[in-house]
């Protein structure tokens, strides 16, 4: 049995909740385990039982009264997250690139108490990456965040994994869905800058203070993640050089057309560069990509140029990259497990 405790019960924290009901078959069948919630919190209100919990009676409760749990949440959470029984933290609180806060505190005392932690939450990778990562190898546990960056395009785990023995010399793409289909309504609709981001916001893509994604600090934190997790760099969010899509008013994007290309939000990440900027794309080129979708090209020595396209945002596709992480967990326990029996016989 693997016993979950979720930190955030938003957007997040339900839909992975609702995979997590609806995929036992899944971890039975491949890993002969079920995977239990014993605990979840959000703001105010928590739920705990070691015997575990109803998924759906915590999603019904969350939905009627806006609270996970019928108690108030505890007010020394280190200690909570200390002293309660479980084997995996799944920190979906929100993104905060000022101090990383509150999913800092979750991460670090979860790791310190030996729990494996997978998060879809920037902010404490983009702020103190080294010192988490330092952590989790310490305590012999495993930090996971492949729904951190592009949500269900699974950029890290692809190439840390499956690219393994590849030598990558750079990742560039897309990596904020809001920018793009901004730049993608202005050309092909003719839309002004604001009026394409009021339509962004209407249809739920755009926060009402957007700044953070069209000032370019989503795509800088994504950025930050995949230098540190891929190019071994230790750098935070402000070390990312970025230009935001403030400026891009319909001249420019006009001027672009009249040379066949796009505008585009591109992020590029390599061992001596870490910048996010509008460019310049050929129309047809893979990085002229419309919509809401993102897009890494990830540039290798022996394979070449591998692209992966994906959804970067959203319910279930951001619970479906905590899915494969939580499995990840699940294939390293069980090979840890058949090498200490095939030490035993
Ligand atoms: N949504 C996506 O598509 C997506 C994609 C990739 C990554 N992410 C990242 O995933 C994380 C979660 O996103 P989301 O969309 O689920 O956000 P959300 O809908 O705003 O949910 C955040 C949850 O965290 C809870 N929370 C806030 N402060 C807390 C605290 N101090 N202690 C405990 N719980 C607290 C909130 O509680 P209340 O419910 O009580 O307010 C809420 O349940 C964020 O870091 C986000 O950047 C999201």
């Amino acid at each position: 049995m693997m016993d979950v405790l979720i930190a955030g019960f938003g957007v997040v924290g339900q839909g992975i909740t609702e995979v997590i009901r609806d995929k036992q078959d899944l971890f039975m069948k491949r890993f002969g385990e079920r995977v239990r919630i014993v605990g979840a919190f959000d703001r105010r209100s928590m739920a705990l039982d070691p015997s575990g919990l109803d998924p759906t009676e915590l999603l019904s409760r969350k939905l009627a009264t806006g609270q996970v749990g019928k108690v108030p949440v505890a007010t020394d959470i280190e200690e909570l997250l200390r002293e309660t029984a479980y084997d995996m933290l799944l920190e979906v609180t929100p993104t905060n690139i000022v101090d990383g806060e509150p999913g800092y505190t979750h991460i670090r005392t979860a790791l310190s108490a030996g729990r494996h932690v997978v998060t879809s939450n920037k902010g404490p990778l983009a702020l103190r990456f080294r010192e988490l990562t330092e952590l989790a190898a310490r305590n012999r546990v495993q930090l996971r965040f492949e729904a951190s960056v592009g949500g269900a395009m699974p950029v890290i785990n692809l190439s840390r994994d499956l690219l393994m023995g590849e030598e990558i010399a750079s990742i560039r793409g897309i990596l904020n869905g809001t920018c793009n289909f901004i730049l993608h309504r202005m050309k092909v609709e003719g839309y002004s800058f604001d009026f394409a981001l009021r339509e962004a916001q209407e249809l739920g893509y755009a926060e009402t203070d957007p700044s953070y994604d069209i000032d370019g600090v989503d795509s800088a934190c994504k950025l930050a993640i995949l230098a540190n997790a891929i190019f071994e760099r230790d750098v935070t969010y402000s070390d990312v050089v970025r230009t935001g899509i403030r400026g891009i008013n319909e001249e420019a994007i006009s001027l672009a057309a009249e040379q066949n290309k796009v505008i585009r939000l591109i992020g590029e990440v390599s061992r001596d560069k870490l910048e996010v900027a509008p460019r310049l794309v050929p129309a047809g080129h893979q990085l002229s990509i419309g919509g809401t979708l993102n897009i890494a090209q990830i540039l290798t020595d022996m394979a070449g140029d591998v692209t992966v396209v994906g959804r970067g945002a959203g319910r279930m596709e951001t619970a479906s990259a905590l899915l494969s992480d939580i499995l990840a967990i699940f294939k390293d326990e069980e090979a840890r497990r058949n090498a200490t029996r095939r030490a035993i016989i």
